[in-house]
């Protein structure tokens, strides 16, 4: 049965874009403005609490990934992530970061401004699709290793195309080759099961705002323990400073110089545990199963309606997961902002329509409060207007 009522969605909206924001259930967000009326009670005594406030939500996020506390930090999303990362690897003129054709724009625009600045090729190599077996996916990812290589960096889901890329391969081949790897795992965190000690990347970013349902502004940042004593925050604050109140023996240099940023809102951070909870609370495996279960049936139900290419294998019970709860579905040629207005502006249906190698795809995300009505709707729409908005 759908948690429908557990969230505070427009219940008049056939809402299938999970991906691009995420949902926060009620108790959820409940917590989160808790913890906004906490500081508001008494701001500067929330402030001297905020430390170990913080230092709690640290530790039950890294339980969650699998990692020690001291390993990750907060931030406000994956952006800022990727930045981070992109400003302070120590690269030079002639290197080169690999990544592939499928990444979120954003991201590559990030990497493409700071690699400009030093002289190193931000190279995108190209990953055929559709997707035949992980063991390719990497063939294809190391036909763009050079000998300049020196990072790789790439969506663990992609944005777009909603694939997952085995990651955890990647990143044992690019150590045994003395290649960096950032993952970006913006759409992860409780979407697939995560472990980040058995990924190995050198970074790995997630947002908690996305599939973990946590409050908007919540992102984590994990870095290896040799790699803390040059990540350069984007924001230089106290912690950074040697005589600091802000710096404490006991935690990592990652945290001394990145967990005070000057005064922001760090309730979205606070509320994570509760999102942890909600999901244990509510057999999220088996939720997640029967979203998984709508997104196979998204898949098979356009394909057969309207023909075009899968852009990979339905993943077997147990296999490589190829996708979960969100599915790219092929179109027909079609204009896309116009589908993606129509079906909005005419059947108050909210999904991307994204657009890969010139073709269109209806990007749909399920969600525990999503049923098999949401997809009857979001067909309805498809039949009605595809008709209409094909490409000239
Ligand atoms: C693969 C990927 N990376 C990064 C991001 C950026 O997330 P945010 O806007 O929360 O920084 C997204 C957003 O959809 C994404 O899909």
């Amino acid at each position: 049965m759908s948690l429908r009522d557990q969230y505070l969605l427009d219940p008049s909206v056939t809402f299938l874009n999970h991906g691009s924001f995420g949902a926060p259930p009620r108790v959820v967000f409940d917590e989160y403005q808790y913890w906004q009326r906490e500081f508001e009670r008494q701001p500067v005594l929330f402030v001297r609490r905020a430390e170990g406030l913080l230092d709690h939500a640290r530790e039950i996020l890294g339980r969650y990934l699998n990692v020690p506390a001291d390993e990750v930090i907060y931030l406000t999303n994956a952006t800022h992530a990727v930045n981070v990362l992109a400003r302070s690897l120590a690269l030079r003129p002639g290197d080169e970061v690999l990544t592939t054709n499928l990444e979120y724009g954003a991201c590559d625009r990030t990497w493409e401004y700071e690699l400009a600045k030093r002289g190193v090729t931000y190279r995108k190599q190209p990953i055929r699709l559709p997707a035949t077996t992980p063991e390719a996916m990497v063939d294809d990812l190391w036909r763009g290793v050079t000998p300049s290589t020196k990072v790789i960096y790439l969506s663990h889901i992609t944005s777009g195309t909603a694939l997952t890329l085995p990651v955890e391969v990647i990143c044992a081949r690019a150590r045994a080759d003395g290649i960096f790897t950032v993952i970006d795992g913006a759409h992860v965190p409780g979407h697939l099961p995560l472990d980040l000690a058995a990924i190995g990347a050198d970074v790995y970013t997630g947002n908690l705002h996305k599939w973990l349902s946590a409050p908007r502004g919540s992102a984590f940042l994990h870095v290896r323990p040799e790699h803390h004593v040059w990540v350069e925050g984007t924001i230089v604050s106290w912690g950074w400073v040697e005589e600091s109140t802000y710096r404490r023996a006991e935690v990592s240099e990652l945290v001394n110089r990145n967990q005070w940023q000057g005064t922001r809102d760090i309730a979205p951070f606070l509320a994570v545990p509760a999102a942890i909870a909600f999901q244990d609370a509510h057999d999220w495996p088996v939720q997640q199963e029967q979203c998984h279960r709508l997104a196979v049936r998204a898949l098979d139900e356009i394909v057969e309606r309207w023909g075009g290419e899968p852009l990979s294998p339905v993943p077997d019970p147990g296999g490589f997961p190829w996708f979960r709860q969100m599915v790219a579905c092929p179109l027909p040629p079609v204009d896309a902002p116009l589908l993606k207005r129509r079906m909005y502006d005419e059947f108050l249906v909210e999904a991307p329509v994204t657009v890969f190698e010139d073709r269109a795809f209806l990007r749909l995300s399920f969600q525990a409060y999503n049923d098999e009505r949401d997809l009857a709707r979001a067909l309805e729409a498809l039949a009605a207007l595809l008709p209409e908005v094909r490409a000239s």
